[in-house]
């Protein structure tokens, strides 16, 4: 049972392929943060595989919120609430957090939290932030989202875009398995434009209708599949280490201009004060070099998540959590995962 003085808010994190927890404290300062990523067990499948992540969150659930206590040097009974994704994401990955997070609030009798996983990622640009500026126009780019929100509040979005097809993250992966560069692709990617020439092939930059705030980033993959692999995608032709170089930088640099046409689309439309961006892709430099000019250029704050905030963690979700529970948002013991977000946001 959790005492009088209990406080602290843990957040858990299930939804893909990691597994992770964070504790802050009540002021929201950051006590301790585990993330175990499972990316070696999915590395030879190209891509996460449901089954085997439902399996390895059961297994180290409980060892990454026991590390989590042991790194904060707190104990379970000074928690006062529990922040858990509930949606959207693997729905056996999901169960496990969700699970774990009833369980423990049945036994030391304190509140569940839901969170939104999205909501989470649009919340982690403004973690932290003294002064965060609203309206905001922020992308939530990620492996499984590509995503435009209107943001008026940490806790308040509205949702004004979404991809038609690929996430942007989902675009880098595949492209990094044409390369065959191996899983995940996104950091490998960015790696390799780095030393790479972003001008000696253009790629299409899909932007759907003159107004659209939504994205579509096939025509890019597929482009990339042509370019290396002839008009049928079957053929084989070597590509030289500079050629791979040059189509990556190629194709990160044709991603982050449709990303940021969009979002400073959007930033126009709704007289944002400042722009913001999260998720997993938000970890690419050039997306947050570009970010970053973007915000100069039309004389806008920028609220980028911290680059350990950017892929799957469990700050986003205390943090996030925290805030809601003030706002009394609370769960009961009947809470549900769900593989889509259809049921509303708690956020
Ligand atoms: O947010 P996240 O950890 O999981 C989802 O909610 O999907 O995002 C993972 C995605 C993967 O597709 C990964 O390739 C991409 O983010 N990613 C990157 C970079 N780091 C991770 N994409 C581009 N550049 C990066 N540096
Ligand atoms: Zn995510």
């Amino acid at each position: 049972m959790a005492g009088a003085g209990a406080t602290l808010v843990l957040g858990i994190e299930s939804s893909c392929d990691e597994t992770a927890a964070a504790l802050l404290a009540a002021d929201g300062a950051l006590l301790a943060s585990v993330v175990r990523s499972q990316v070696e067990l999915h590395k030879s499948f190209g891509g996460v595989v449901p089954e085997i992540a439902g399996r390895s969150h059961v297994e180290h659930m409980l060892p990454v919120l026991e590390e989590t206590f042991a790194r904060a040097g707190r104990k379970p009974a000074e928690v006062g609430a529990i922040a858990v994704t509930v949606q959207p994401g693997l729905i056996g990955s999901l169960l496990v957090g969700v699970s774990t997070a009833k369980a423990m609030a049945l036994a030391l009798d304190v509140p569940l939290v839901p969170v939104d996983h999205v909501a989470a990622h649009v919340y982690s640009c403004f973690h932290g932030v003294a002064q965060p500026q609203f309206p905001s126009a922020c992308l939530v780019a990620s492996g499984g989202h590509s995503t435009l929100f209107e943001v008026s509040s940490p806790t308040r979005h509205v949702k004004r875009g979404e991809t038609i097809d690929d996430a942007a993250g989902e675009a880098f992966d595949k492209v990094a398995a044409i390369l065959g560069l191996g899983y995940p692709g996104g950091p490998i990617v960015d790696r390799l434009a780095a030393g790479g020439d972003a001008g000696r092939f253009r790629f299409p930059r899909s932007l759907l209708a003159k107004e659209s705030l939504d994205f579509s980033f096939s025509g890019i993959k597929t482009a990339v599949l042509y370019h290396c692999r002839g008009q049928d995608g079957r053929g084989r032709r070597q590509l030289d280490e500079r050629e791979v170089k040059d189509v990556c930088a190629s194709f990160q640099e044709a991603v982050v201009d449709v990303l940021m046409t969009k979002l400073g689309r959007l930033a126009d439309r709704i007289g944002a004060r400042s722009i913001a961006v999260g998720g997993g892709v938000a970890a690419n430099r050039r997306l947050r070099e570009r970010a970053a000019e973007l915000a100069e250029k039309n004389g806008l704050a920028l609220h980028l998540a911290a680059r350990e905030l950017t892929t799957d963690n469990a700050v986003m979700v205390a943090g996030l959590g925290r805030l809601l529970f003030a706002e009394g948002v609370r769960g009961g013991l009947d809470l549900d995962a769900c593989a889509r977000a259809i049921a509303p946001p708690p956020a």
